[in-house]
């Protein structure tokens, strides 16, 4: 596994197999790999010649009062897992190699360039309403970076997982609108055995809080049965969701059914449907979601 730090030197490497005729299969992570990161690392190993894995804990997704200073960063121990799977590239440039135009004021989101030509672009309303809500700012940051990091690694085939669902139908919106030589492919969630879903940030959660978290996937999962059933409205199965979660977690910021493409929330039943939901168990938020579909 080669590690790279510069954008340029990854850039021209990639160039180079490239006209070998190799595909390029591309996974962004912010590091702190667990299974889910892995299982996206195995599905690029499988359709691709050569994987890219990126590490990079990219300062503008995150809101000024939210975790950037201490998200976890575990370099040596990420190495290793990705060394076991025998990936060809782990790209971890540094801020400065990522923003050479700086950040502005410190914890200061930048409003990324839109070129003019893509002023109808769609992904900003995509990115409006669910976690764009509660966190000002952070997709605009995603989607500076997944830009950038796709300028450098050029034509390849994108990884992303379907825990953040909402980052993965705006990056892929991104991708339509700046019509970029990627190819999204989204990988199913990848969850514990108790169902919680697998996320960086579960380790910092307590003995106690894990407990209580591992409520979110199971009343999400008990919501997609009785949709199917059909015998309440959509509305009051959500109602109902929403008092049993909040139950075992504290504060829910939103749960929502809404449209799997648009993520325009839902009134009544359609054959696609998406449940997603964020909340606090202690200080630790988490994401978590399902696909309902009729057959
Ligand atoms: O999901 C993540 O880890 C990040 O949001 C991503 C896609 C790597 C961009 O920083």
């Amino acid at each position: 596994m080669k590690i790279i730090k510069s954008p340029k030197i990854l850039h021209q490497e990639l160039v180079k197999l490239r006209l070998r005729d190799s595909k390029v299969g591309f996974v962004p992570t912010m590091g702190a790999l667990h299974d889910g990161h892995l299982s996206l690392v195995r599905a690029s190993n499988r359709e691709n010649d050569v994987t890219v894995v990126s590490i990079f804990v990219n300062p503008t997704q995150f809101g000024p009062r939210e975790d950037f200073s201490k998200y976890p960063r575990v370099f040596g121990k990420d190495k290793k897992l990705l060394q076991r799977l025998k990936v060809d590239f782990l790209f971890c440039p540094s801020v400065r190699g990522i923003y050479p135009e700086g950040l502005g004021k410190r914890g200061q989101t930048i409003t990324p360039c839109l070129p003019p030509f893509v002023s109808n672009a769609k992904w900003p309303r995509l990115a409006k309403g669910l976690c764009g809500k509660f966190r000002p700012g952070h997709f605009q940051g995603v989607v500076t970076v997944v830009s950038k990091l796709l300028n450098i690694v050029g034509s390849c085939r994108l990884y992303l997982g379907a825990k953040d669902y909402q980052q993965a139908v705006v990056i892929r919106q991104m991708v339509k609108d700046y019509g970029l030589n990627a190819r999204v492919r989204i990988q199913p969630i990848v969850r514990e055995k108790d169902g919680l879903a697998m996320s960086s940030r579960n380790r910092y959660l307590s003995q106690e809080e894990r407990l209580r978290a591992r409520k979110i996937s199971q009343v999400l999962f008990a919501l997609k049965r009785d949709v199917l059933k059909r015998e309440k409205t959509l509305n009051v199965l959500k109602n109902q969701t929403l008092t049993e979660l909040k139950k075992h977690v504290g504060q829910v910021q939103y749960l929502e059914i809404v449209d799997p493409v648009t993520l325009i929330r839902l009134k009544k039943f359609q054959r696609g449907m998406a449940a997603l939901t964020a909340c606090f168990v202690g200080k630790t938020r988490l994401i978590d979601n399902v696909i309902i579909r009729f057959p």
